[in-house]
Protein backbone atom coordinates (compact mmCIF):
# COMPACT_ATOMS: atom_id res chain seq x y z
CA UNK A 1 0.00 0.00 0.00
CA UNK A 2 1.33 3.54 -0.65
CA UNK A 3 0.08 7.40 0.23
CA UNK A 4 -0.54 9.42 -2.06
CA UNK A 5 -1.40 13.56 -2.08
CA UNK A 6 -4.73 13.79 -3.42
CA UNK A 7 -6.25 17.31 -2.16
CA UNK A 8 -4.78 20.86 -0.85
CA UNK A 9 -7.12 23.49 0.64
CA UNK A 10 -5.94 27.14 2.90
CA UNK A 11 -7.58 29.48 4.74
CA UNK A 12 -6.07 32.95 5.44
CA UNK A 13 -7.42 35.20 8.10
CA UNK A 14 -8.99 38.45 6.27
CA UNK A 15 -7.23 41.07 8.37
CA UNK A 16 -3.86 42.31 7.03
CA UNK A 17 -1.00 43.59 8.86
CA UNK A 18 1.69 45.40 6.20
CA UNK A 19 5.27 46.72 6.79
CA UNK A 20 3.64 50.36 7.25
CA UNK A 21 1.11 49.24 10.10
CA UNK A 22 4.36 47.75 11.77
CA UNK A 23 6.19 51.53 10.72
CA UNK A 24 3.80 52.36 13.12
CA UNK A 25 3.99 49.94 16.30
CA UNK A 26 8.17 49.45 16.34
CA UNK A 27 11.28 51.46 14.94
CA UNK A 28 11.32 49.83 11.42
CA UNK A 29 10.58 51.00 7.56
CA UNK A 30 8.98 49.20 5.05
CA UNK A 31 11.89 49.48 2.75
CA UNK A 32 14.00 47.42 5.30
CA UNK A 33 11.52 44.65 5.87
CA UNK A 34 11.27 44.40 2.20
CA UNK A 35 15.16 44.07 1.39
CA UNK A 36 15.72 42.09 4.46
CA UNK A 37 12.96 39.22 4.00
CA UNK A 38 10.83 39.92 1.30
CA UNK A 39 7.99 40.38 3.36
CA UNK A 40 5.31 43.10 2.37
CA UNK A 41 2.10 42.29 4.52
CA UNK A 42 0.84 39.29 6.92
CA UNK A 43 -2.38 38.05 7.73
CA UNK A 44 -3.78 38.52 11.28
CA UNK A 45 -6.82 36.07 12.90
CA UNK A 46 -9.74 37.94 14.67
CA UNK A 47 -9.52 37.54 18.58
CA UNK A 48 -12.17 34.92 18.23
CA UNK A 49 -10.51 33.49 15.70
CA UNK A 50 -8.64 30.50 17.09
CA UNK A 51 -6.13 27.88 15.09
CA UNK A 52 -8.41 25.20 15.12
CA UNK A 53 -10.98 27.58 13.40
CA UNK A 54 -8.19 28.83 10.69
CA UNK A 55 -7.35 24.71 10.30
CA UNK A 56 -10.92 23.78 9.96
CA UNK A 57 -11.38 26.24 7.26
CA UNK A 58 -8.69 25.27 5.44
CA UNK A 59 -9.35 21.07 6.43
CA UNK A 60 -13.09 21.91 4.88
CA UNK A 61 -12.18 22.87 1.12
CA UNK A 62 -9.50 19.83 1.19
CA UNK A 63 -12.20 17.40 2.23
CA UNK A 64 -14.18 18.44 -0.10
CA UNK A 65 -11.76 19.18 -3.20
CA UNK A 66 -10.58 15.29 -2.34
CA UNK A 67 -14.15 14.20 -2.70
CA UNK A 68 -13.88 11.83 0.25
CA UNK A 69 -16.81 11.49 2.61
CA UNK A 70 -15.76 12.95 5.68
CA UNK A 71 -17.10 9.63 7.35
CA UNK A 72 -13.92 8.02 5.74
CA UNK A 73 -11.33 10.35 7.30
CA UNK A 74 -9.34 7.69 9.59
CA UNK A 75 -7.17 9.51 11.13
CA UNK A 76 -6.51 13.55 12.00
CA UNK A 77 -2.82 15.22 12.17
CA UNK A 78 -2.37 18.65 12.95
CA UNK A 79 1.03 20.41 13.13
CA UNK A 80 0.93 23.40 15.27
CA UNK A 81 3.47 25.73 17.71
CA UNK A 82 0.53 28.01 18.71
CA UNK A 83 -2.37 25.57 19.60
CA UNK A 84 -5.51 26.71 20.96
CA UNK A 85 -4.64 25.34 24.65
CA UNK A 86 -0.93 24.70 25.67
CA UNK A 87 -0.80 21.33 26.52
CA UNK A 88 -4.08 19.61 26.24
CA UNK A 89 -6.50 19.06 24.36
CA UNK A 90 -4.64 18.96 20.74
CA UNK A 91 -5.95 20.96 18.47
CA UNK A 92 -6.06 18.06 16.08
CA UNK A 93 -8.71 16.96 18.53
CA UNK A 94 -10.90 20.03 18.71
CA UNK A 95 -10.90 20.19 14.81
CA UNK A 96 -12.06 16.88 14.22
CA UNK A 97 -14.78 17.58 16.57
CA UNK A 98 -15.57 20.98 14.80
CA UNK A 99 -15.92 18.96 11.64
CA UNK A 100 -18.06 16.02 12.86
CA UNK A 101 -15.38 13.40 12.28
CA UNK A 102 -16.53 11.17 14.84
CA UNK A 103 -14.37 9.62 17.63
CA UNK A 104 -11.12 8.90 15.31
CA UNK A 105 -7.63 8.79 16.23
CA UNK A 106 -6.22 12.83 16.35
CA UNK A 107 -3.06 14.11 17.64
CA UNK A 108 -0.69 17.43 17.40
CA UNK A 109 2.76 17.60 16.43
CA UNK A 110 5.40 19.78 17.76
CA UNK A 111 8.17 20.34 15.06
CA UNK A 112 7.79 24.32 14.41
CA UNK A 113 8.19 25.08 10.74
CA UNK A 114 8.90 21.91 9.05
CA UNK A 115 5.31 20.48 11.61
CA UNK A 116 3.40 20.00 7.68
CA UNK A 117 6.39 17.69 6.35
CA UNK A 118 6.29 15.81 9.42
CA UNK A 119 2.65 15.18 9.72
CA UNK A 120 3.14 14.04 6.37
CA UNK A 121 6.08 11.65 6.98
CA UNK A 122 3.62 10.41 10.00
CA UNK A 123 0.50 10.05 7.59
CA UNK A 124 2.48 8.40 4.84
CA UNK A 125 3.85 5.93 7.91
CA UNK A 126 0.18 4.85 8.90
CA UNK A 127 -1.23 4.73 5.53
CA UNK A 128 1.78 2.31 4.42
CA UNK A 129 1.32 -0.04 8.04
CA UNK A 130 -2.46 -0.24 6.91
CA UNK A 131 -2.98 1.21 10.01
CA UNK A 132 -5.12 4.20 8.21
CA UNK A 133 -6.27 4.90 4.72
CA UNK A 134 -7.18 8.88 4.58
CA UNK A 135 -5.60 10.87 6.89
CA UNK A 136 -6.17 14.84 7.17
CA UNK A 137 -2.62 16.72 8.16
CA UNK A 138 -3.20 20.61 9.17
CA UNK A 139 -0.70 22.97 9.19
CA UNK A 140 -2.34 25.68 11.40
CA UNK A 141 -0.62 28.60 13.09
CA UNK A 142 -2.27 31.31 15.50
CA UNK A 143 1.39 32.88 15.64
CA UNK A 144 -0.03 36.71 16.87
CA UNK A 145 -0.84 34.79 20.22
CA UNK A 146 2.87 34.26 20.59
CA UNK A 147 4.67 37.17 18.82
CA UNK A 148 5.87 40.14 20.59
CA UNK A 149 4.66 43.36 18.96
CA UNK A 150 7.48 45.44 20.45
CA UNK A 151 9.98 43.11 19.32
CA UNK A 152 11.17 43.86 15.58
CA UNK A 153 13.63 41.14 15.21
CA UNK A 154 10.49 39.11 15.28
CA UNK A 155 7.05 40.56 14.83
CA UNK A 156 7.86 41.55 10.97
CA UNK A 157 8.00 37.85 10.09
CA UNK A 158 5.33 36.03 11.02
CA UNK A 159 1.98 35.98 9.81
CA UNK A 160 -1.16 33.72 10.67
CA UNK A 161 -3.15 30.85 8.60
CA UNK A 162 -3.67 27.36 7.96
CA UNK A 163 -3.51 24.55 5.37
CA UNK A 164 -4.72 21.17 5.01
CA UNK A 165 -4.34 18.42 2.76
CA UNK A 166 -5.90 15.39 2.39
CA UNK A 167 -3.26 12.07 1.95
CA UNK A 168 -4.56 8.61 0.99
CA UNK A 169 -3.80 5.07 0.51
CA UNK A 170 -3.73 4.04 -3.07
CA UNK A 171 -2.23 0.75 -4.72
CA UNK A 172 -0.95 2.62 -7.81
CA UNK A 173 2.64 3.31 -7.03
CA UNK A 174 3.02 5.72 -9.62
CA UNK A 175 0.53 8.17 -7.97
CA UNK A 176 2.36 7.68 -4.47
CA UNK A 177 4.46 10.21 -2.19
CA UNK A 178 8.07 9.08 -3.31
CA UNK A 179 9.89 9.77 -0.30
CA UNK A 180 9.90 12.47 3.13
CA UNK A 181 13.23 13.18 4.67
CA UNK A 182 13.16 14.50 8.50
CA UNK A 183 15.61 15.66 11.04
CA UNK A 184 16.13 17.50 14.13
CA UNK A 185 19.12 18.59 16.34
CA UNK A 186 18.40 20.01 19.67
CA UNK A 187 21.82 21.16 19.91
CA UNK A 188 20.83 24.69 18.49
CA UNK A 189 17.59 24.52 20.01
CA UNK A 190 17.87 28.07 21.49
CA UNK A 191 18.25 30.14 18.27
CA UNK A 192 14.72 29.91 18.11
CA UNK A 193 12.47 29.32 21.16
CA UNK A 194 9.58 30.44 23.10
CA UNK A 195 11.42 30.26 26.68
CA UNK A 196 8.45 30.72 28.92
CA UNK A 197 5.88 28.52 30.16
CA UNK A 198 7.17 25.25 29.68
CA UNK A 199 9.49 23.17 32.51
CA UNK A 200 12.24 24.66 31.06
CA UNK A 201 11.47 28.09 32.43
CA UNK A 202 13.81 29.94 33.89
CA UNK A 203 11.98 32.87 34.87
CA UNK A 204 8.55 31.92 35.50
CA UNK A 205 6.46 34.61 36.38
CA UNK A 206 3.24 34.04 34.61
CA UNK A 207 4.11 36.08 31.95
CA UNK A 208 3.29 35.48 28.06
CA UNK A 209 4.89 32.93 26.13
CA UNK A 210 6.64 34.66 23.23
CA UNK A 211 9.02 33.68 20.09
CA UNK A 212 12.61 34.48 20.89
CA UNK A 213 15.22 34.49 18.19
CA UNK A 214 18.78 34.52 17.03
CA UNK A 215 18.01 35.90 13.65
CA UNK A 216 21.30 35.95 11.72
CA UNK A 217 22.24 32.67 13.18
CA UNK A 218 19.26 31.11 12.13
CA UNK A 219 19.10 32.58 8.21
CA UNK A 220 22.91 30.97 7.79
CA UNK A 221 21.47 27.42 9.82
CA UNK A 222 18.69 27.60 7.53
CA UNK A 223 20.93 28.12 4.33
CA UNK A 224 22.99 25.33 4.40
CA UNK A 225 20.00 22.70 6.10
CA UNK A 226 17.37 23.41 3.81
CA UNK A 227 20.30 22.98 0.87
CA UNK A 228 21.78 19.89 1.93
CA UNK A 229 18.41 18.20 2.87
CA UNK A 230 17.15 18.63 -0.86
CA UNK A 231 20.67 17.22 -2.68
CA UNK A 232 20.65 14.38 -0.27
CA UNK A 233 16.49 13.84 -1.47
CA UNK A 234 17.10 14.26 -4.59
CA UNK A 235 20.56 11.73 -4.93
CA UNK A 236 19.01 9.25 -2.95
CA UNK A 237 15.71 9.21 -5.23
CA UNK A 238 18.24 9.56 -8.78
CA UNK A 239 16.07 12.86 -9.34
CA UNK A 240 17.40 15.77 -11.09
CA UNK A 241 16.62 19.35 -9.73
CA UNK A 242 15.24 20.19 -13.24
CA UNK A 243 12.84 17.19 -12.97
CA UNK A 244 11.31 18.69 -10.24
CA UNK A 245 7.80 21.39 -11.39
CA UNK A 246 7.53 23.01 -8.22
CA UNK A 247 9.76 23.84 -5.11
CA UNK A 248 7.92 24.85 -2.21
CA UNK A 249 10.30 25.75 0.57
CA UNK A 250 9.09 27.19 3.93
CA UNK A 251 8.43 30.66 3.11
CA UNK A 252 10.57 32.89 6.27
CA UNK A 253 12.23 34.75 4.12
CA UNK A 254 12.82 35.77 0.43
CA UNK A 255 16.55 35.81 0.53
CA UNK A 256 16.88 32.72 2.20
CA UNK A 257 14.36 31.46 -0.84
CA UNK A 258 16.64 32.49 -3.08
CA UNK A 259 20.21 31.54 -1.70
CA UNK A 260 18.82 28.25 -1.43
CA UNK A 261 17.14 27.86 -5.26
CA UNK A 262 20.41 29.24 -6.56
CA UNK A 263 22.72 26.56 -4.89
CA UNK A 264 20.42 23.96 -6.28
CA UNK A 265 20.30 25.75 -9.76
CA UNK A 266 16.53 25.99 -9.52
CA UNK A 267 14.82 28.57 -12.40
CA UNK A 268 12.85 30.84 -10.71
CA UNK A 269 9.46 29.67 -12.28
CA UNK A 270 10.27 26.36 -10.81
CA UNK A 271 10.06 28.14 -6.87
CA UNK A 272 7.00 29.26 -5.67
CA UNK A 273 7.09 32.24 -3.68
CA UNK A 274 3.98 33.43 -0.79
CA UNK A 275 6.10 35.16 1.76
CA UNK A 276 5.81 38.91 0.32
CA UNK A 277 2.19 38.22 1.42
CA UNK A 278 1.87 35.82 3.84
CA UNK A 279 5.01 36.78 5.98
CA UNK A 280 5.87 33.50 7.89
CA UNK A 281 3.11 31.24 8.90
CA UNK A 282 5.44 28.00 10.26
CA UNK A 283 3.66 25.08 10.18
CA UNK A 284 1.37 26.72 7.57
CA UNK A 285 3.38 28.01 5.06
CA UNK A 286 3.89 24.86 2.92
CA UNK A 287 0.16 23.81 2.54
CA UNK A 288 -0.68 27.63 2.06
CA UNK A 289 2.03 28.17 -0.67
CA UNK A 290 0.62 23.81 -2.46
CA UNK A 291 -2.75 26.05 -2.23
CA UNK A 292 -1.37 29.03 -4.04
CA UNK A 293 -0.65 27.66 -7.05
CA UNK A 294 -3.50 25.11 -7.24
CA UNK A 295 -6.04 28.03 -7.41
CA UNK A 296 -3.99 29.95 -9.72
CA UNK A 297 -3.81 26.84 -12.08
CA UNK A 298 -0.01 25.98 -11.64
CA UNK A 299 -0.69 22.77 -10.21
CA UNK A 300 -1.64 20.03 -11.92
CA UNK A 301 -1.95 15.97 -11.55
CA UNK A 302 0.85 14.31 -11.73
CA UNK A 303 3.28 17.41 -11.26
CA UNK A 304 6.07 16.77 -9.23
CA UNK A 305 6.45 18.83 -5.97
CA UNK A 306 9.42 19.31 -3.37
CA UNK A 307 8.57 20.33 -0.28
CA UNK A 308 11.77 21.64 2.19
CA UNK A 309 10.79 22.84 5.60
CA UNK A 310 13.26 24.20 8.21
CA UNK A 311 12.48 25.17 11.79
CA UNK A 312 13.15 25.71 15.50
CA UNK A 313 14.34 22.57 17.13
CA UNK A 314 15.78 22.92 14.97
CA UNK A 315 13.86 20.48 12.93
CA UNK A 316 14.10 20.28 9.36
CA UNK A 317 12.51 17.79 6.27
CA UNK A 318 11.87 17.94 2.77
CA UNK A 319 9.51 15.62 0.82
CA UNK A 320 9.25 14.33 -3.11
CA UNK A 321 5.34 14.49 -3.49
CA UNK A 322 3.66 14.00 -7.09
CA UNK A 323 0.24 15.75 -6.89
CA UNK A 324 -2.68 12.94 -7.06
CA UNK A 325 -6.06 14.38 -7.26
CA UNK A 326 -8.66 11.45 -7.38
CA UNK A 327 -10.15 10.78 -10.42
CA UNK A 328 -7.64 11.87 -12.87
N1 LIG B 1 13.86 47.11 11.25
C1 LIG B 1 15.00 47.84 11.19
N2 LIG B 1 16.17 47.40 11.68
C2 LIG B 1 16.19 46.18 12.25
C3 LIG B 1 15.05 45.37 12.34
C4 LIG B 1 13.85 45.89 11.83
N3 LIG B 1 12.69 45.19 11.85
N4 LIG B 1 15.38 44.21 12.96
C5 LIG B 1 16.69 44.27 13.23
N5 LIG B 1 17.18 45.46 12.82
C6 LIG B 1 18.56 45.96 12.91
C7 LIG B 1 19.35 45.27 14.01
O1 LIG B 1 19.10 45.88 15.26
C8 LIG B 1 20.77 45.50 13.53
O2 LIG B 1 21.16 46.83 13.85
P1 LIG B 1 22.66 47.15 14.31
O3 LIG B 1 23.51 46.82 13.12
O4 LIG B 1 22.59 48.60 14.60
O5 LIG B 1 22.93 46.28 15.50
C9 LIG B 1 20.65 45.42 12.00
O6 LIG B 1 19.25 45.63 11.71
C10 LIG B 1 21.10 44.10 11.44
O7 LIG B 1 20.52 43.06 12.23
P2 LIG B 1 20.63 41.55 11.81
O8 LIG B 1 19.86 40.71 12.79
O9 LIG B 1 22.08 41.21 11.60
O10 LIG B 1 19.89 41.58 10.39
P3 LIG B 1 19.73 40.46 9.32
O11 LIG B 1 20.24 40.91 8.03
O12 LIG B 1 20.22 39.13 9.83
O13 LIG B 1 18.14 40.39 9.16
C11 LIG B 1 16.37 38.94 9.88
C12 LIG B 1 17.35 40.03 10.29
C13 LIG B 1 15.57 38.51 11.12
C14 LIG B 1 15.44 39.46 8.81
C15 LIG B 1 17.18 37.73 9.32
O14 LIG B 1 18.24 37.43 10.20
C16 LIG B 1 16.37 36.51 9.13
O15 LIG B 1 15.44 36.48 8.36
N6 LIG B 1 16.75 35.41 9.82
C17 LIG B 1 16.08 34.16 9.68
C18 LIG B 1 14.84 34.19 10.50
C19 LIG B 1 13.95 33.06 10.19
O16 LIG B 1 13.75 32.72 9.06
N7 LIG B 1 13.38 32.48 11.23
C20 LIG B 1 12.43 31.47 11.12
C21 LIG B 1 13.06 30.20 10.70
S1 LIG B 1 11.81 29.02 10.51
Amino acid sequence: MYASFCSIGAYAPKKVLSNSDLEQMVDTTDEWITKRTGIKERRIAADSELTSDMGVEAAKIAIERSGLDKSEIDLVICATISPDYFNMPSTATIIASKLGLGTIMSFDISAACTGFVYALSVAKAFIESGMKRSVLIVGAEKLSSIIDYTDRGTCILFGDGAGAAIIRATDDKSRAIIDVHTGSDGEYADLLMTPNGGSGSIHDDGSKTFIKMRGNETFKVAVRTLTNDVVDILRENALSSDEIDHFIPHQANYRIIKAVGDALGLRDDQVVLTVHKYGNTSSSSIPMAINDIYESGRLKSGDLMLLDAFGGGLTWGSALVPFAPDGD
